[in-house]
């Protein structure tokens, strides 16, 4: 497949290119800081802005799939649901978010605890929060093949341990980012978990 992948440069998003490359499909890399990742046969890099029109046009089109990795690290921009919103009016079919746990969709059951935690995101970082719900009501209004990915805290280190997946509640406290990288270029090849957002957890 050919997978499209905002935010490549992060944390999780270059462990998500690691992981499709190894896996046999062609990454295309958006990065404002294209020039770290690296080389490969398979791998295009897409320089720029992911909430630039032309830079994501540049990048998803003729793509089967995007995954989306982005992350605010800045402040006070709507930047995973602005770039969502050029994916969708670009007409891309398969389209993989990472969010987070605290994000509420309907026919969620979680606990007092989760509510607590998802009330704590929203007040300590309400920018990225509504960024997220914002990018998740854009997606459930479309017709696409969407995912949205709910992990909890993210933790750097080897992947290895199980991945837990819910459609209701987080079932842990944590997940290491190899293993969310893995989840979400996983759905993409099996065509998982459609117009579904699971929380996962190691
Ligand atoms: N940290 C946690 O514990 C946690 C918990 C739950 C969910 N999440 C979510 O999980 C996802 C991955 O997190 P992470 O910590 O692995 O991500 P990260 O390392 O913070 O990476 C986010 C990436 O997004 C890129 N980005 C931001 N704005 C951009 C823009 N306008 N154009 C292009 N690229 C842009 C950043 O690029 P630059 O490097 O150029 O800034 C960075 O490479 C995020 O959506 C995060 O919200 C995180």
């Amino acid at each position: 497949m050919k997978i499209a992948i905002l935010g490549a440069a992060g944390r999780t998003g270059r462990l998500a290119v690691e992981y499709a490359l190894a896996s046999g499909h062609d990454v295309i890399a958006v990065g404002r800081q294209g020039a770290t990742l690296g080389k490969h046969g398979r791998l295009s890099i897409v320089q720029g802005d992911a909430t630039d029109r032309s830079i994501v046009e540049m990048a998803v089109t003729g793509a089967d799939a995007v995954l989306s990795a982005l992350g605010q690290t800045g402040k006070g921009h709507l930047i995973c649901s602005t770039a969502i919103g050029h994916v969708l009016s670009l007409g891309v079919e398969r389209i993989v978010t990472i969010s987070g746990a605290g994000l509420d969709v309907p026919g969620d059951m979680k606990r007092p605890l989760d509510r607590l935690f998802g009330f704590l995101v929203k007040t300590l970082s309400s920018s990225a929060f509504n960024d997220k719900v914002a990018e998740f009501a854009s997606l459930n209004r479309s017709a696409s093949q969407w995912t949205v990915v709910r992990p909890p805290r993210l933790l750097d280190g080897s992947s290895g341990a199980d991945i837990r997946v819910s459609l209701q509640r987080p079932l842990g406290t944590q997940i290491v980012r190899a293993d969310l990288a893995r989840f979400c270029i996983e759905a993409i090849e099996k065509g998982s978990y459609i117009r579904q957002a699971p929380f996962v957890s190691n």
